[in-house]
């Protein structure tokens, strides 16, 4: 079976960008039963932008976890583990870092852009830790010879990235290394309830998977719709409507297409079609939210999860280390 590894920082709960743009997808390649998929909680690579804010790492990883547990993740068949509790992903990323220049890192262009929207954390001059990421995201995925790596198009540079760091290894050491191909997913970014192209916690625009009923309706009511429309039976533009956007996510294709014509005769209030689309929302949301109360109610559940994950995966990483210290021979008692 093909190993997919995907992943995401825990810095926050996920939302329904992440719902649509990745977990959907996880639970569908999960479902299909034709590959064997991790999921990581990157907490050391969180860390390399939030050093100075360790308590929201640490609370974040079981936030992130239970996140993944109510779209549906199954740990029967899905792997979930904590990063940082397997070392030889910190190992390996100390071996590749010879494999990669500076230059290199700094021309990586998610890695360029991310270090110009964290100005106020890095000032000038950027962390060691931070210019690296990319090389410690190379030693995930490949301590689990990930074959698959299905990501959005921002992570593209770094999955190239970690495919010039396999092949540079296996030029010099040997044939060990599996080269990984990212799997692009076909959703584009959803948007956020403000018109913004991104849906983001720092942008205060997001609907998070663990809102209640009444903060999504709160939240939808918020929604920015067609400046141009005051009365009702103005005639609407739903192009230029944010509600209209999330009518197209959470709705039947008929229900949607009701709602832009009824919206382009004038036929139908912001008010009205706000409090539907906070129904469909919730619709869509209502056994996710079941799912999550339970684990809420047990965590000692989750962590339990969360131990058994990270030790099936810590096994495959080891097996994976065994065979990078003999081809850089540094295996000199014969084992490890
Ligand atoms: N960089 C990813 C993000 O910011 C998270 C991540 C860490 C990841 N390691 C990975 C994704 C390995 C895919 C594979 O969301």
């Amino acid at each position: 079976m093909k190993r997919v590894l995907t992943g995401d920082r825990p810095t926050g709960n996920l939302h329904i960008g992440h719902y649509f743009g990745s977990l959907k997808k996880r639970v569908e390649i999960q479902n299909s039963g034709e590959y064997e998929q991790y999921i990581l909680i990157a907490d050391v690579q969180a860390l390399t932008d939030n050093f100075n804010h360790p308590e929201k790492v640490r609370k974040n990883v079981r936030e992130v976890a239970i996140d993944y547990l109510s779209v549906g993740i199954d740990p029967k068949k899905t792997t979930i583990y904590i990063q940082s509790m397997i070392p030889e992903v910190a190992e390996l990323t100390v071996f590749y870092s010879n494999l990669v220049t500076i230059a290199r890192l700094e021309r990586n262009p998610t890695v360029k852009t991310e270090i110009l929207q964290k100005k106020d954390i890095f000032g000038e001059s950027v962390t060691y830790g931070f210019l690296g990421y990319p090389v410690s995201q190379a030693a995930d995925i490949t301590a689990f010879e990930g074959e698959i790596i299905p990501v959005g198009e921002d992570q593209l540079p770094l999955i190239e990235q970690c495919r010039e760091i396999v092949r540079k290894f296996n030029s010099i050491y040997g044939n060990v290394l599996t080269e990984p191909k990212a799997l692009l997913s076909e959703k584009k970014r959803i948007k956020g309830l403000d018109g913004n192209d991104k849906m983001g916690k720092s942008l205060g625009n997001a609907i998070y998977l663990r809102d209640s009923e009444e903060a999504i309706l709160k939240k939808v009511m918020s929604a920015v719709t067609d400046p141009n429309r005051i009365r009702k039976d103005d005639l609407g533009n739903p192009d230029v409507c944010m509600v209209y956007y999330y009518h197209q996510l959470f709705d039947t294709r008929e229900e949607y297409q009701n709602v832009c014509s009824e919206c382009r005769l004038g036929k139908r209030g912001c008010v009205a079609c706000k409090k539907e689309l906070a129904q469909h929302i919730n619709r869509e949301l209502a056994p996710i939210r079941e799912r999550r109360k339970y684990y809420e109610e047990h965590p000692e559940e989750v962590d339990k999860i969360l131990i058994e994950g990270t030790s099936r995966a810590r096994e495959v990483a080891r097996e994976t280390m065994v065979k990078v210290k003999k081809a850089m021979q540094l295996d000199y008692f014969g084992k490890e």
